[in-house]
């Protein structure tokens, strides 16, 4: 046993580590030291919780640890890195899955030593068990959606904001039984299993292209739990840190909202992504794609002087980045000005662009938001849009659809677009995409990368 100050002490340690380690990965330059300096932070206060508390047995902790570990190495090392938002996903379920049981675990133990617990005690268990069962089933629908296991369309039906808010009230209810009688442990288990059907529908009811901003949300669900969890055991770590997760998925989902121009009410409950076009593909496509190649891409990029990139998940998927940074060094070498378009939801994650990028090594100076390279697409001459969809579907101006209102990064007003992607087929929100078919569109079919490589090798022979 450490004394109480030492303790508090280290735990001040870690929460300053977690402070620096947020603030490293505000940029992708400092973003691994961040990630280094948090996982520091966390491995004292485990340490510190480890040694301080009185603990009978070590046995059940270390199967735990050993257990963990071993899945969580697994997964590290098997996933893809298009497989990212749905294994976010999981673990933010996860996480509040054991906020929720330890929680539990807790108001048990109080139960059985007939503690009489504090208000302050019971309400925090509700809080956790009402905030970690909805993080933990809406988090393992959002997996599921991501996956493909469940319908990726948002489930709407006659009635379901009365169940939801039903819900709502049934879960509150119960919690009040809890404080007025928190020796009933069943009353828990119930809170967590309403609140469960809760977290269900709530993630069911949404689809489409606001699945990102979900996970967000769920992210700072998980923190929420946490921090509860923190005040049910007085651990003032674990509030700190679930206090900062909580508030760094919030400022995320209000930055995913503005991304995808929608409120947080207008995606809880909207339920946009729920209209699909119904527009006939051979009507958009049929007569007016308008196929290239690289020699001619080449010869497009030998006359230009201000090209752009934007690229998309399909960048990710054919790993085509390397080659893109190889192309745009070739360019700049003869005086040409580079470019890279990169919208907040392009890809699978938050910053999946980015960090495809920065990987390369391509300067962050030239990647450019939505609002800063939008007004300079109509000087450029030509704009690779690699394995890029929804982001620069035009369709997004128009009413009633999947991505309606979504900013989109405005390449059709530049002099050329090169589409590079293997068919006509549809992103991520399912729908057709009028840019295929402009007049100033080419269409360079295939996969990424392998078009990428013939594009450097037509461009350096030229
Ligand atoms: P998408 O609209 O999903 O389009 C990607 C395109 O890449 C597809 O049309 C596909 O066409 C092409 N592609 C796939 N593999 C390829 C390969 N090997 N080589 C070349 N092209 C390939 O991507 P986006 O424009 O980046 O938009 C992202 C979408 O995902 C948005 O709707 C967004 O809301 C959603 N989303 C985003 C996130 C975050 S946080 N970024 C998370 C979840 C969902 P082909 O099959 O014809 O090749």
């Amino acid at each position: 046993m450490i004394s109480p100050a030492i303790v508090n002490l280290i735990y001040l340690l870690s929460a300053t580590l977690f402070i620096m380690g947020l603030k490293g990965l505000s940029h992708p330059k400092s973003a691994v030291r961040g990630n280094l300096l948090g996982a520091i932070g966390m491995f004292l206060a485990v340490i510190v919780t480890l040694v301080d508390k009185q603990i009978i047995t070590y046995d059940l902790i270390i199967i735990g640890i050993l257990t963990g570990s071993i899945i969580g190495t697994v997964f590290a090392l098997t996933i893809k890195m298009t497989a990212m938002p749905q294994m976010v996903g999981l673990f933010n379920g996860l996480g509040g899955g054991a906020s929720l049981l330890v929680a539990g675990a807790v108001l048990l133990e109080a139960a059985l030593l007939q503690k009489g617990p504090g208000l302050q005690f019971t309400i925090a268990t509700c809080a956790s068990g009402l905030i970690g069962a909805v993080t933990l089933t809406g988090s393992f629908i959002a997996f599921g959606k991501l996956q493909g296991l469940v319908t990726e369309k948002p489930v709407r039906y006659k009635g379901e904001q009365i169940v939801k808010v039903l819900l709502l009230l049934a879960s509150i209810y119960v919690s009040v039984l809890i404080v007025l009688n928190p020796h009933i442990t069943m009353y828990y288990w119930i809170l967590t299993g309403i609140a469960g059907l809760l977290g269900i529908f709530l993630v069911l009811a949404i689809g489409g292209a606001d699945m990102p901003i979900v996970i967000a949300l769920l992210n700072s669900y998980s923190g929420l739990a946490a921090a509860a969890t923190g005040f049910v055991l007085s651990n003032y770590v674990l509030i700190i840190a679930g206090s900062l997760v909580g508030a760094s998925g919030i400022i995320l989902t209000k930055i995913m909202c503005k991304a995808m121009n929608r409120s947080l009410a207008n995606v809880l409950f909207g339920g946009v992504g729920a209209v699909l076009e119904k527009a006939d593909e051979s009507d958009i496509y049929e007569g007016k794609i308008t196929s290239t190649s690289a020699e001619e891409v080449a010869m497009l990029l030998e006359s230009s002087r201000k090209v752009a990139f934007v690229p998309g998940y399909g960048m990710a998927v054919a790993h085509a980045q390397g080659m893109v940074r190889a192309l745009s060094e070739e360019l700049e070498k003869n005086g040409v000005e580079v470019s890279f378009g990169i919208h907040p939801v392009a890809g699978r994650m938050p910053g999946h662009m980015n960090v495809l990028l920065a990987e390369e090594n391509v300067p962050y100076d030239k990647l450019l938001e939505l609002d800063i390279i939008n007004p300079r697409f109509k000087d450029m001459d030509v704009v690779i849009v690699l394995g890029a969809n929804d982001v620069v579907n035009p369709v997004a101006r128009k009413e009633n659809n999947p991505i309606s209102g979504m900013p989109i990064l405005n390449v059709d007003q530049a002099g050329t677009v090169i589409v590079i992607k293997r068919s006509l087929s549809p992103g991520f929100a399912g729908i057709s995409n009028p840019l295929f078919a402009a007049d100033n569109t080419l269409m360079f079919f295939g996969d990424g990368r392998a078009k990428m490589e013939e594009l450097v090798k037509a461009y350096k022979e030229l």
